[in-house]
């Protein structure tokens, strides 16, 4: 592959840093934006860190609408048990609309102050880490992110909490579809999540042997690809896969086998589009895995303290 996949998203400045997270008595924790599998293993081990480390713990539930709303609840070590290999987020995900206006943060941080919280850890993506920079920016609050989001796109992380299990659900999807595409003889187009970044598409892609990866970073060339399917036709390949993350610049898949169609009748094409099965499921155990490290590594970081 001649190119690079583009990371330059927003990064979060862990403010917590500085040992801070040490001398404070109760810090909040939630999850925000589009939900991934593992979040609720990462919510787990914060709260059990913090727990032992004798800290008081608050859920805010529906990230940002929630700290508006003043949806916040005490949590200790039982109230995260029986979690690490759910799915979803059991503190609730939203997209808040509110938030991005500075009224609304405004009331978000009269919640915050209410409730006697010195600290934040933010699960999410890009929105919940531009939502959390600008917040504790404007109100001084010091905030620790945590990248969980299936689309990887990310600065700082080689892998954001859900992206391994994201990945596994499309290849065992796509594995099931060449099944049918293989004893029907026909091109079949997945259309995956990134609606801005192509690591799903690329490393699925890659991993399920597609004849084509179609992403967001890159041009797509329609008579590039064509003329690929031609030479395979010619060489008695009578069925495809060609992966197209959702947001590739030629259009999704339906206008891709559109546009496949308007030139090259050979092949019957179908479209399959994954969508949200893609967030859900039992997290990876290397998921699991990362946010426990991660809370043992950010603790001992910030406070140079032996962790259990
Ligand atoms: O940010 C994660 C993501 O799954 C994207 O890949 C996708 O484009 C988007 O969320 C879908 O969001 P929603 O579930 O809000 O429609």
């Amino acid at each position: 592959m001649g190119f690079k996949v583009r990371k330059y998203y927003c990064q979060l400045p862990s403010t917590a840093n500085n040992c801070q997270l040490k001398h404070m008595n109760k810090i909040a924790l939630f999850t925000s934006g589009g939900d991934a599998p593992g979040m609720n293993a990462c919510i787990r081990a914060i709260v059990r860190t913090a727990s032992y480390h004798g800290k008081e713990v608050m859920g805010i539930m529906r990230g940002f609408q929630g700290m508006i709303d003043g949806e916040f609840i005490a949590m200790d070590s039982n109230s995260v048990s029986n979690i690490i290999q759910r799915g979803g987020t059991i503190l609730k995900s939203a997209r808040s609309k509110e938030f991005m206006e500075y009224e609304g943060r405004k009331k978000a941080f009269e919640n915050i102050r209410k409730n006697g919280i010195e600290g934040i850890v933010a699960i999410g993506g890009d929105g919940t880490f531009t939502g959390a920079k600008i917040f504790q920016e404007e109100f001084n609050i010091p905030m620790i992110g945590v990248p969980g989001t299936i689309d990887n796109d990310l600065f700082g992380t080689d892998s954001t909490i859900g992206y391994d299990t994201a990945l596994n659900t499309v290849v065992s999807a796509v594995d099931k579809i060449r099944d049918t595409a293989d004893a029907h003889d026909r091109l079949f187009l997945v259309e995956v999540m990134g609606r801005d970044a192509g690591f799903i598409a690329l490393r699925s892609g890659i991993g399920v042997g597609a004849e084509a990866i179609l992403i967001p970073e890159t041009k797509t060339y329609m008579d590039e690809l064509l003329a690929k399917l031609e030479r395979n036709w010619q060489n008695k390949k009578r069925s495809s896969i060609i992966v197209v993350a959702e947001g590739d610049d030629a259009g999704g898949a339906y206008e891709i086998e559109r546009q496949i169609n308007a030139k090259f009748n050979r092949y019957e094409t179908k479209v399959s589009v994954l969508g949200h099965v893609q967030r859900g499921g039992a997290p990876q155990p290397t998921t699991g895995f990362w946010p426990v490290n991660w809370a043992r590594g950010q603790w001992r970081h910030c406070c140079k303290e032996k962790v259990m």
